[in-house]
């Protein structure tokens, strides 16, 4: 009983020695370190491989974040919801709504030969990506008064995904001309 309260007295004066050492001085490291090293490059070769997944699509890789990163596949998906009123060829003309072709860059409400509303003919913006997500946001209230009936694009990924989609459609160039 005395030599194990004796044992304990030298275990816990171990202990304090090693607990300061470990606290204030490197020197403690070493004992947890192998262990760190071993495991980090096989930790490592998990998230190096990850990002894979996560690359552009070939029809995005040209345009500035977010929409590069955005889903080529929602970007079709979500386009469905506007073709319906837009056609994006050049030269193909307008349905219910203006041809979108060249509309990054463009002055709003100036594709030729379509009768826009008053609201946004008194608009003099010209369209940008950042410009098209607020307005896709909710299209009633960006310009109060024109005629896009439609909802919007409430998710943000689907937004992002569209706009990326209608500017690779478009030939959006950065930074744009006219
Ligand atoms: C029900 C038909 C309809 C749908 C669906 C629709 N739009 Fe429109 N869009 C219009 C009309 C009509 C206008 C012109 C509004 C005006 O003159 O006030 C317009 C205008 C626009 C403009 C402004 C163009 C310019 O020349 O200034 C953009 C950009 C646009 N729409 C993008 C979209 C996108 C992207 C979608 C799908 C997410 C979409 N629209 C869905 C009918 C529609």
């Amino acid at each position: 009983m005395r030599l194990s309260a004796g044992a304990s007295l030298a275990a816990l004066a171990s202990l304090a020695l090693a607990a300061c050492g470990g606290a204030s001085e490197p020197a403690a490291a070493p004992a947890g370190a192998p262990v760190a090293e071993v495991a980090a490059p096989e930790t490592a070769a998990i998230p190096a491989a990850a990002p894979a997944a996560a690359e552009p699509s070939l029809e995005f890789a040209h345009l500035p974040e977010p929409y590069r990163s955005a889903s080529y596949a929602a970007g079709v998906r979500t386009w469905k919801l506007c073709q319906s009123c837009h056609l994006t060829k050049e030269g193909a003309g307008n349905l219910v709504g203006p041809n979108l072709h060249g509309v990054f860059g463009r002055q709003v409400a100036s594709a030729p030969g379509f009768d826009y509303s008053p609201a946004l003919k008194v608009e003099t913006f010209t369209w940008t990506p950042e410009q098209l997500d607020h307005w896709l946001q909710n299209p009633s209230t960006f310009v109060r008064g024109n005629r896009m009936s439609f909802a919007g694009v409430r998710k943000e990924g689907d937004r992002t995904a569209v706009i990326a989609y209608l500017m690779a459609e478009t030939g959006y160039e950065a930074p744009p001309a006219e």
